[in-house]
């Protein structure tokens, strides 16, 4: 299911720098996601995302945090609007006057799907992360132990079979790295390391 989002604009430079609190972002999602699997995936993306932001791209927490807000709520209206995903969530963020950066990253986490161009360095790793974080996700709850112990070639292995969590888009993770210019290795690396610690609570 995808809608083509139809425009490439999304909120106003002049709103930049303006963000959600978390508790604001917390009252969103849990208005609009009833489903606790949904709910974790954003979550585990937002930590990514702040993660990657932080550690990788060198930026500080204000700069962070947008690209955990972006994560945090890329999905959204999903759980209840799943025929208007992503547009509901942008309308809503628009609305409230969020930086067009955050925005743009939600709408552009599909581009197969809704349209968009990831852009920015943002963009790119929020489509990135988002299947292959699902992957791994997945992955974890086959495995006894879970997380502990993971290692990158049983990812890949999983990622071969078309058959496991066979919803994830493939062709969007190789898309995803490629656009971003990361090798799907260290990505994998990545969210195996920051992702075990995420909870719903
Ligand atoms: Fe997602």
């Amino acid at each position: 299911m995808s809608l083509q989002l139809g425009r490439n604009e999304f909120g106003r430079q002049e709103d930049k720098n303006n963000v959600l609190s978390r508790e604001e972002a917390n009252a969103i999602l849990k208005d609009w996601v009833k489903n606790d699997k949904l709910l974790l995936h954003m979550k585990q993306v937002g930590a990514l995302m702040h993660q990657w932001a932080k550690n990788k791209e060198g930026k500080g927490e204000d700069e962070a945090w947008k690209w955990e807000l972006a994560g945090l709520l890329h999905d959204a209206d999903w759980d209840q609007w799943p025929e208007q995903h992503c547009k509901k969530i942008i309308e809503e963020l628009e609305s409230r006057h969020i930086d067009p950066e955050i925005i743009r990253a939600i709408a552009s986490h599909g581009p197969l799907h809704f349209g968009v161009e990831p852009v920015t360095k943002m963009d790119k790793m929020l489509y990135a992360f988002d299947e292959l974080s699902g992957l791994v996700h997945a992955y974890s709850l086959m495995r006894p132990e879970g997380y502990a112990g993971m290692e990158i070639k049983g990812v890949k292995k999983r990622l071969k079979e078309k058959s496991f969590a066979a919803s994830v888009s493939r062709e969007d993770i190789q898309d995803g790295c490629q656009r971003a210019g990361i090798e799907t290795d260290e990505l994998i690396g990545f969210i195996i390391q920051h992702q075990q610690t995420v909870t719903l609570t």
